[in-house]
């Protein structure tokens, strides 16, 4: 199988190239400009990196010309960070909806299977956080994602922090569009926050910005800072594996004609917490991790979204996903708890942070 992936240098691609470049009968070529996480696999004469971002014509060019003798095209590129989504708008729209476009037009020309990585954000907000405290939380029909019949709900233009959301949900309706006007086999693919090794980076200075929660928390633990819990940390996740999820693809291409022509979420419902009940944990497993049981009582601080974000930032409540898809279509369920999640994930930002304590972060320009 010739699989092309674009944006392979983040931290879902390296975690796809370990899981596909495992096995002898898969050919990688991949487009990236960042490859430290990928360092391990350039050797692998099975995978081919071009160390440049796909955003010029002649690099869409050169794209085309290898797609012609590829199964599949993945793409991964992406402004993915919600520190992002309200302070650097114009970015985050360019990249996940402008710069996306020639490459789906490209699928479509070539008829390639094009597989893309959205996001739960389309999701927004649930039907049950508009009704009145405590109304109807237990309700299914108001709260779970279901790919194909739940409504997406986003704030105002004037809230920029939908930028995001609203860019991969039009991207997501081009390609639908793509499909039914010209026939564009295609696979999306929402992701439910996947943890593990290698993802964001710690940072060290003001100007490093805000990465997403998992990193926010270990940086306050690493650098023996108060955890900071965004408007009270009532905001719930599902957690699941990124190997895990990496399995789900892995079986995507195995099984096209399961596959094709539909969304996935993928996600696991049994690792719901609340960001208050992830901090907890994440105390617990680094007092374990690192010998020292103070930091099962390590501070943790309110701060308001505004303070946290800037203006304009509103979060999205839950993500429960449906995945009776990813279950019918490719027999699909994640096993990995939370805990089992932490451990490793912890392990390795703690021994990254050790190890590369003088040196800039890395900052992914792909997730
Ligand atoms: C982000 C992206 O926007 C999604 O596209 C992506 O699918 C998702 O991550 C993912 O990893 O799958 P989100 O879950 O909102 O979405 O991002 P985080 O930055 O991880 O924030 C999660 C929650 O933690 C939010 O409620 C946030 O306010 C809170 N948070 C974040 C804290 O309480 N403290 C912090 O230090 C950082």
């Amino acid at each position: 199988m010739h699989v092309t992936i674009i944006g392979c240098g983040g931290f879902v691609g390296s975690h796809l190239l370990d899981r596909l470049l495992s096995r002898d009968d898969i050919y990688i070529e991949g487009w990236d400009p960042e490859a430290d996480k990928i360092i391990h696999h350039l050797g692998n004469p099975r995978f081919t990196l071009h160390k440049t971002a796909c955003i010029d014509a002649a690099e869409l060019a050169r794209v085309e010309e290898r797609l012609v003798d590829s199964d599949v095209l993945i793409n991964l590129a992406a402004i993915c960070n919600p520190s992002e989504y309200n302070t650097r708008p114009l970015q985050v729209i360019r990249s996940n909806l402008f710069d996306v476009i020639p490459i789906v037009d490209m699928c479509a020309r070539v008829n390639k299977w094009l597989m893309h990585f959205s996001t739960s954000e389309v999701y927004g907000r649930t039907l049950s956080s508009y009704l009145p405290d405590g109304d109807a939380t237990d309700n299914p029909d108001l709260y779970e994602l279901h790919e194909d019949s739940t409504p997406l709900i986003m704030g105002p233009v004037a809230n920029q922090r939908w930028t995001y959301a609203c860019a991969k949900q039009m991207i997501e309706r081009y390609i639908y569009a793509h499909n039914s006007s010209n026939g564009l086999p295609f696979t999306i693919i929402r992701p439910l926050n996947f943890f593990g090794p290698k993802m964001d980076y710690i940072p060290r200075r003001a100007e490093d910005g805000v990465p997403r929660v998992l990193a926010c928390f270990m940086a306050a633990l690493l650098k023996r800072e108060p955890m900071q819990l965004v408007d009270g940390g009532s905001a719930r996740r599902t957690i699941v594996a990124v190997e895990e999820a990496m399995a789900a693809i892995e079986r995507m291409l195995d099984r096209p004609a399961n596959a094709r022509n539909r969304t996935f979420n993928i996600g696991n419902r049994a690792n719901e917490v609340t960001m208050r009940e992830l901090a907890h944990a994440m105390r617990d497993v680094f007092a374990e991790i690192s010998g020292d049981e103070s930091y099962r009582e390590h501070p943790i601080v309110d701060v308001s979204a505004e303070t946290f974000y800037g203006p304009g930032y509103e979060d999205c409540d839950r993500r429960m996903p449906d995945l009776t898809q990813v279950q019918e279509c490719l027999d699909w369920t994640p096993s990995r708890d939370l805990r089992e999640i932490l451990l490793p994930t912890m392990r390795d930002y703690r021994d990254r942070y050790n190890a590369e304590k003088d040196e800039q972060p890395v900052r992914a320009v792909y997730g």
